[in-house]
C-alpha cells in the first residue's frame, strides 16, 4: 500500500514568498503511474520534491497511508534528469550505496550480486558495475539511475523528467524499459512522473494531471479506463489517445494563452 494524499497543498520558497503552488488536492492511489505535465516552470519539480520530502508544504500537508511526510524516506526513489550518479564512485558503488543505507546488516556480496542484477534488469552489462559515471553514455548513466533507486524496492518511485536530456531513440527505449518494469511488477509501485511531453505522458501513465501556471493548481485531471492498452505502435492510430492528446494539448495552451496578455 502506497496511497498518496494531498489536501488543500500550497508552498512557497520564502516566507511570505510568492506562492509556486496554490490548493491542490488530490489523491493518488496505489500502483498509479502518474504523468504530471505542465509548462516549464509551472511547479512540477516543486511538486516533487514535497513529494520526496526534500521541501516541506507551506500550507496544507501529504500524508502516505496516513502519515504526513517528514523528511527523505528510502520508501521513495527518486530519479532526476541529471541522472544522480556520484562522479567519484563507479557505477556500481553508487548503486551500493543505496544498498548499504538500505540493508545496512546485510552480507556485502549478497548486496553486490543484487546490484549486479539490477544493472542486468536495466539492459547493461555486468563490466558497467566498475566503470565511472563519465567513462558512460547519459542513456547509460540513466539506466544505472534507475538500478539504484529501483534496487532498495521503494513502493513510491519519483521521477523528474529522467529522459530529457536524452535523445530520441535512448528515450524511447528507457520509456519501454520503465513502462516493463512497471507491467511486470504484481504489486505495481506508485509512480509520479514529471515530463513537459504529451506524447511520453500518454504513452506511460494511466494517470494524467496537468498542473496550470502562477500559482500552479491541477487544471486536468484523467484517469485511463482499466483494460485501456496503449503502445508505442498505436499510440498515433487508437482513437482514444488522439482525443486525449489533442485534450491535453488544448488544455495547456488554454493556460498558456490566460497569462500571456
Ligand atoms: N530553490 C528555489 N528557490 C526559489 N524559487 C525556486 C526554487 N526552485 C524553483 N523555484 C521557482 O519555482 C517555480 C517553479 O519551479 P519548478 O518547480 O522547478 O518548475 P518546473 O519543474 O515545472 O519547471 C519557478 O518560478 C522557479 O523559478
Ligand atoms: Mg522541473
Amino acid at each position: 500500500m502506497s496511497d498518496i494524499s494531498i489536501k488543500n497543498l500550497s508552498f512557497a520558497y520564502e516566507e511570505g514568498g510568492k506562492l509556486i503552488l496554490n490548493d491542490i488536492t488530490t489523491e493518488i492511489n496505489s500502483g498509479e503511474f502518474v504523468c504530471i505535465l505542465g509548462q516549464s516552470g509551472c511547479g512540477k519539480s516543486t511538486l516533487l520534491r514535497l513529494l520526496a520530502g526534500l521541501e516541506m508544504p507551506t500550507g496544507g500537508k501529504i500524508t502516505i497511508d496516513g502519515e504526513e511526510i517528514k523528511g527523505t524516506s528510502l520508501k521513495r526513489g527518486v530519479v532526476f534528469q541529471d541522472y544522480g550518479l556520484y562522479p567519484w564512485m563507479s557505477a556500481g558503488e553508487n548503486i551500493m550505496l543505496a544498498l548499504k543505507q538500505c540493508f545496512p546488516s546485510e552480507d556485502k556480496n549478497k548486496l553486490k550480486e543484487k546490484a549486479l542484477d539490477m544493472i542486468d534488469a536495466v539492459g547493461l552489462e555486468s563490466e558497467v558495475y566498475d566503470k565511472f559515471p563519465k567513462e558512460l553514455s547519459g542513456g547509460m548513466q540513466q539506466r544505472c539511475a534507475i538500478a539504484q533507486s529501483l534496487s532498495t524496492n521503494p513502493p513510491i518511485l519519483l521521477m523528474d523528467e529522467p529522459f530529457g536530456a536524452l535523445d530520441a531513440v535512448t528515450r524511447a527505449r528507457l520509456q519501454d524499459l520503465i513502462k516493463d518494469l512497471w507491467d511486470k511488477e504484481e504489486e505495481k509501485k506508485t509512480v509520479f512522473f514529471v515530463t513537459h511531453d504529451v506524447d511520453e505522458a500518454i504513452l506511460l501513465g494511466n494517470r494524467i494531471l496537468v498542473l496550470g501556471q502562477s500559482p500552479s493548481h491541477i487544471i486536468f485531471d484523467y484517469k485511463a479506463k482499466k483494460d485501456w492498452e496503449l503502445s508505442r505502435d498505436n499510440q498515433f492510430d487508437d482513437v482514444e489517445a488522439l482525443k486525449l492528446r489533442n485534450e491535453l494539448i488544448k488544455q495547456i495552451n488554454l493556460d498558456v494563452k490566460s497569462k500571456i496578455k
